[in-house]
């Protein structure tokens, strides 16, 4: 299958983020089988997904008067065979238990056609215990949006492990999210919490600590991240903030500079060693940066 082979997308699961997924999808003129858990969920549904595009139409990013035709692109069904029979990617979003995703999986196998891309939105649980009794691992991918998918770009994408996954079917949904202007990150392995949730998680114990240990208040910290590193976030990486804050000895010269003075962290060489490796992969992520966006020191640094 090619990314133009994808004409049909079915949305399992009218929650959260299945609406703001199909939000997405049909502002791209996808048509969508939207999954209902309880028929009682589609005038919900209907209405946050109204909702989510008036919210883009407020902002400039089209017509209001598009929003008709875009809800229209919409069917909502509680048969799991008419949404994913047809469907040529299943984006499954439905509640965050291993047990039950893995039961919806063995009835998707029954009705969708063995090379649709499976693609559970699941933000902590591994895709390769989810697709561990499928027929069809290998087109199975954790899909990780961030909340909501409609705005935030990111899509986390991961594949089963032990040759259960396939690759080519991470690229192949990779190249379609990116279609719909999403930034797809495809994982090496298949950890829980992927990246971001992560990163996040971290965060939130440290901000915990300070809580509880009294050093400031929960209003200091909002503040100090969204006032100070959340900017920077906003724009670029860590990697790339510390290869602006190296100057014109990038991430090298600040890792040299900074590490070299804890001796006890490791040895000069290993130092040296660890600078080397560091630069070379921001120099790589740079070369992959269109040049608007900054793809050398003096560019960087103007964006
Ligand atoms: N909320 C977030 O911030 C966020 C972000 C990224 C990914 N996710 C992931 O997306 C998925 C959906 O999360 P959400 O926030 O939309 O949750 P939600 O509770 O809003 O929606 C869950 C949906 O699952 C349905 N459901 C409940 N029981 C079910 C069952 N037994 N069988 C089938 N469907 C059932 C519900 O009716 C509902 O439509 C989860 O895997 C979650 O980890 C959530």
């Amino acid at each position: 299958m090619e990314v133009k082979d994808i004409n049909k997308i079915a949305v399992i699961g009218a929650g959260v983020i299945g609406n703001s997924w199909t939000a997405n999808f049909i502002w791209k003129e996808y048509p969508v089988n939207l999954w209902l858990f309880t028929a009682e969920e589609e005038n919900i549904a209907k209405q946050e997904i109204q909702e989510h595009l008036e919210g883009l139409a407020i902002n400039g990013v089209f017509g209001k008067e598009k929003i008709p035709e875009m809800m229209k692109l919409i069917n909502y069904t509680s048969s799991l065979e008419t949404a994913v029979k047809d469907a040529q990617l299943i984006q499954e979003s439905i509640i965050e238990n291993l047990e039950i995703k893995q039961k919806l999986l063995a009835d998707i196998d029954k009705f969708a056609n063995p090379d649709a891309i499976f693609a559970s939105s699941t933000s902590y649980l591994l895709i390769s215990d989810i697709a561990k009794f499928s027929q069809y691992s290998k087109r199975c991918i954790g899909a990780h949006p961030y909340n909501p998918p409609h705005l935030i770009p990111l899509v986390e994408i991961t594949i089963p492990e032990d040759d259960k996954g396939s690759i080519e079917t991470a690229e192949l949904a990779a190249e379609f999210y990116k279609t719909i202007n999403k930034v797809p990150v495809i994982l090496k392995k298949d950890v829980p919490g992927f990246i971001a949730n992560q990163i996040q998680t971290a965060v939130s114990t440290i901000c915990g600590e300070l809580l509880a240990n009294g050093v400031c208040t929960a209003e200091d910290i909002d503040k100090a991240m969204s006032f100070g590193p959340g900017l920077r976030w906003a724009t670029m990486g860590p990697y790339l903030i510390y290869q602006l804050g190296g100057g014109k000895g990038g991430i090298k010269g600040l890792t040299l500079h900074i590490r070299g003075e804890s001796e006890d962290l490791m040895s000069r060489k290993e130092l040296e060693t660890y600078a080397n490796f560091i630069q070379g992969e921001v120099d790589k992520e740079m070369a992959n940066r269109p040049p608007e966006f900054g793809n050398d020191n003096e560019s960087l640094r103007k964006f």
